[in-house]
């Protein structure tokens, strides 16, 4: 599994850190960043709920 933020149309709500800190954190410039890819088995569900829990609808999961 890959996740992938839209940083065009983040709008820096810090809510996917929350849910999964392991594979999203805030940038230096406010933007949500994946920053563990392939994302780790056992944060898969939890990456997913932060997907669905984006208000942008910006993090894609391939
Ligand atoms: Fe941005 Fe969505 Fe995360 S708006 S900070 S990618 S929850």
């Amino acid at each position: 599994m890959i996740a992938v933020v839209n940083q065009d149309e983040c709008i820096g709500c810090e809510s996917c850190p929350e849910f999964c800190p392991e594979v999203f954190k805030m940038g230096a410039d406010g933007l949500a960043v994946a920053y563990t890819n392939p994302v780790p088995s056992e944060f898969e569900e939890a990456t997913k709920e932060a997907a669905e829990g984006c208000p942008a609808h910006c993090i894609t999961i391939e």
